[in-house]
């Protein structure tokens, strides 16, 4: 392995609850029922495809377009809001040491994940220049699990897909690894996910897997 792709959240950051609590906020406010086992199908999956989930179980008017990006808008500030209050200190040491580690042994590193909010995120908890590159929800058309996301990471990088291993937390992201030819590594909720190629219950483990 040449590179390493890392999905953000619920990989480097633990924002999936303040996902859960905007889109809550929003379900609530049409008397959708929401609860955290929808909100584990909303992980990689884009903001737009997230929408659209939460909504099978809408029972009101059908949606115009307009009306459906005013919510998602609605549910991003709210998002923004919690994000706002992020920190250096919500990155672990564990996390920190882990790459920094992974860096000096030469490996490349990239982030590959759907949020159009991630260089934001990277810029409050102050990891943006622990990578190499960045391939985020900004510059992708299709989200995971499309490997579009990835396979753009690995270009950014100039590293061939057979040579990237992809962490990630959702099934949709190991899908994503998998078609785009890549390592698939499963941590939380995707360390019991048998399409993965590799399974850790912690980060630091990274270390041991990639340098065999
Ligand atoms: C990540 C998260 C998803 C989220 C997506 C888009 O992949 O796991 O839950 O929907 O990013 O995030 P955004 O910040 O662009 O709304
Ligand atoms: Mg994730």
């Amino acid at each position: 392995m040449k590179g390493i792709i890392f999905d953000l959240d619920g990989v480097l950051v633990f924002t999936d609850k303040f996902h859960y609590r905007a889109w809550k906020a929003i379900a609530d406010d049409m008397g959708i029922y929401f609860d955290e086992k929808i909100n584990n199908r909303l992980r990689g999956v884009s903001r737009m495809d997230s929408l659209e989930i939460i909504l099978e179980r809408y029972e009101g008017k059908l949606l115009t377009m307009a009306e459906k990006v005013s919510l998602a808008e609605k549910k991003n500030q709210i998002y923004r809001e919690l994000l706002r209050t992020m920190t250096p200190e919500d990155v672990s040491e564990e996390v920190r040491d882990t790459l920094k580690k992974l860096h000096v042994d030469g490996f490349k590193l990239a982030i590959g994940s759907s949020s159009k909010n991630t260089k934001f995120i990277l810029e409050k908890v102050e990891l943006i220049d622990a990578f190499d590159a960045v391939s985020d929800g900004t510059n992708i058309t299709r989200s995971k699990p499309d490997p579009e996301v990835f396979q753009k990471a690995a270009k950014y990088l100039r590293v061939a897909p057979e040579e990237c291993a992809v962490v990630e937390d959702a099934f949709a992201g190991i899908d994503a690894a998998k078609s785009g030819g890549m390592y698939a590594i499963g941590i939380g909720e995707a360390s019991k996910y048998e399409k993965a190629d590799a399974h850790i219950e912690e980060f630091a483990e990274l270390t041991e897997i990639l340098e065999k």
